[in-house]
This record gives C-alpha cells, structure tokens and sequence, in this order.
C-alpha cells in the first residue's frame, strides 16, 4: 500500500491582508486520524481552505507539501491528483451541473488511464449513495441546489468516497446532521480509515469524536497551533472548553 504525506510547515496566509494562519506545523500520513480543533474564528476553515488551494487565500510563507513535492501554489485539480481531498464547511451550489455530471467529470480527471464503462461506474456511484441513504433521484439534482445542511454533507461523503482520495480534509463534517446520519458518516470514515486514507477532521465540538478516534489533536487558537496532544485533549475539551490551553 503506498504511503502519502501531507506536510504544512511555517505555513501563514493573509485574507485581505489581515494575517490567519501564523505559522502551521502539521503532518498527516496515511492510516492517521488527526482532529484539528479550536474556537470559532481561530482558523481552522482558513486551513482547510489554504490546503485546498483556495484563490481566496495569500500564503505569505512557509510550504505545503505532498509525498516532498512543493504544493503550496498548485492548483486545486493537481493537489487533488495527489491524492487530495477538502470537503468544504458551506459547500457551493454550482447550478445546473448535475451530480452525475460533476461526479464522472471529477473521476475522469482523476483516473482517466481507467476508462470505467459509464455503466459501472454509476452502479458504484448508487452504492455508496445507498450507505449514506442518499435517495437515487439525487444523482440527477444539479450540485447542491436547495440540498438541505444535511443533503450537502452527505453530497460530500459521496465525492469522499468515489473519488478515492488519499489524504482527507473535513471541516465540520458533522454540523448540521442528525445522529443517524452522523453514524452513517463515521461509517464511511472508517471504511477508508481501514483502507489507509490520513484524515484531518477540522471541528469545533468534538461530537464526531467519540465515533472515529483521532490519534491526534491539535489545537488552533488565533491562528496558531497552541497544543498537539491526544484523544484526552478532546475529552478535555468537552469538559472545560478552550480556555485552559493557552499554548
Ligand atoms: N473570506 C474572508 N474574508 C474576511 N475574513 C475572513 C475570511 N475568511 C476568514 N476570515 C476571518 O479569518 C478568521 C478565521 O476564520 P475561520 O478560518 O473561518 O475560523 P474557524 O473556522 O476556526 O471558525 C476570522 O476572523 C474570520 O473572520
Ligand atoms: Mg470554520
């Protein structure tokens, strides 16, 4: 099984010139489950977003890196041929492009030595719709358009798990779903966990926690990562909240 890394260092990115992220220190590899945590506001989306590739963003130093290969200004469709993938915390309605579309159009680029009949493809495509109890009638939807919270979410497990990425970025995968579609989404988490996939699992409770447990947990304050620390951090957390760690 071959192995990916994800490596930020000293990373620190500007929105419109206000400073977010001063100076990241993180490595995911593969089969690891890192929680990112933090108040509101701390960074953690901008995270996300920077590792994404998101034009929103300026880095003003440091690098992100791919098995050593320099991703910081790559564009978001190399970043996800290396094996990347962000679900994004309020996922876009790109109107009039239909979920099937979207999701063949995304594999193709991704895989297009594999050339999967359409046929084939789709039955995945329904299957893994089926473990996330996803009504067949989505695939025809255009992306996003009028999905409530929770559709969106599952949308995003969706593309998680037919794209086949190697390293995982979620940001806030849980808000907005009840506890049934919470258990299905850890389900699907925990299925590629055990296929090796690395996870960054950025949020603020620690809810989603208690099903898939991180190895490590981070903890983001003011754009800082003011603590690296264990499974007891988060429970830590839910007791206490973030004031005790003042880094
Ligand atoms: N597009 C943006 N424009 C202006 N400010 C932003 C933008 N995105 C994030 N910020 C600011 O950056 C800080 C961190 O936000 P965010 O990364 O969303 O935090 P978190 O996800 O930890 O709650 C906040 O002060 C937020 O207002
Ligand atoms: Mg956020």
């Amino acid at each position: 099984m071959s192995e990916t890394v994800l490596e930020i260092k000293n990373l620190k990115a500007n929105v419109e010139d206000k400073e977010i992220l001063k100076g990241i220190n993180l490595t995911v590899k593969s089969g690891e489950i890192h929680a990112l945590m933090g108040p509101n506001g701390a960074g953690k989306s901008t995270l996300g977003e920077v590792l994404i590739g998101h034009p929103n963003y300026k880095i003003t130093s440091g690098k992100i890196l791919i098995n050593s290969r320099d991703i910081t200004n790559a564009a978001p469709e190399d970043r996800a041929k290396l094996g990347l993938f962000l679900a994004f915390q309020s996922p876009i309605s790109i109107s009039g492009v239909k979920i099937s579309s979207f999701l063949r159009m995304a594999y193709n680029n991704l895989y297009p030595e594999e050339k999967m009949p359409l046929k084939d493809f789709f039955n995945m495509v329904k299957a893994v719709m089926k473990d996330v109890d996803m009504d067949e009638s989505f695939i025809s939807r255009s992306i996003n358009d009028g999905f409530s919270g929770g559709e969106r979410k599952r949308f995003e497990i969706l593309q998680m798990v037919v794209l086949k990425p190697k390293i995982v970025i979620l940001d806030e995968i849980d808000s907005g779903l009840d506890v049934d579609a919470l258990k299905l989404v850890s389900a699907e988490i925990k299925k590629m966990h055990n296929q090796n996939v690395g996870f960054l699992i950025i949020t603020h409770y620690q809810r989603i926690l208690k099903d898939i447990k991180p190895e490590f947990v981070h903890v983001l304050k003011d754009g800082k990562i003011v603590m690296n620390g264990d499974k007891s951090t988060s429970d830590r957390i839910e007791d206490e909240g973030y004031d005790w760690i003042t880094g």
